[in-house]
């Protein structure tokens, strides 16, 4: 019952997250700092992590814990270089995907502070 409340119900759940994902990747492949970052290879597989990562943070499933374990997400983010740049270019490419969700003003603050301060506590350079 408390699952029509939680924020990934409120956003639209699993189809929400998946268009998010699906832009932020679209702006990854084309920026020249993030692109070569990235596994070229493997862009669905990259897609599906954050995608999962992001419904589980919000409320939805599981899954993302259950395939790939507890997130420790700085650690994971070691091996790459993450300065103000790089920074700053990963918020540009979420920013895009964030304004053109059709979702409330209000979810889309929350969901956008909430990116801001994830970002910047990736940062290790
Ligand atoms: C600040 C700039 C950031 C950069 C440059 C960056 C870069 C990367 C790169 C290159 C990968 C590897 C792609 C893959 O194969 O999965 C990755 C993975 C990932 N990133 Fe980031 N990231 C940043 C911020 C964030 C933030 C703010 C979050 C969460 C809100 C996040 C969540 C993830 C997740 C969940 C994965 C997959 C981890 C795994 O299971 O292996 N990243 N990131």
């Amino acid at each position: 019952m408390s699952e029509e409340n939680n924020f990934y119900e409120r956003m639209g759940g699993k189809p929400t997250f998946a268009a998010l994902t699906e832009k932020f990747y679209a702006a990854v492949a084309t920026d020249p700092i993030l692109a070569p970052m990235y596994p070229a290879k493997d862009m669905e597989g990259a897609k599906e992590r954050l995608q999962l990562f992001l419904e589980q943070y919000w409320g939805g499933p599981s899954t993302y814990s259950e395939t790939r374990g507890h997130p420790r997400l700085r650690m994971r983010h070691a091996g790459f270089p993450i300065d103000t740049a790089a920074h700053d270019a990963w918020l540009t490419c979420m920013h895009q995907a964030v304004i053109d969700l059709d979702i409330a003003e209000e979810l889309r603050e929350e969901l956008w502070t909430y990116f801001q301060y994830a970002a910047h506590s990736m940062k290790n350079q």
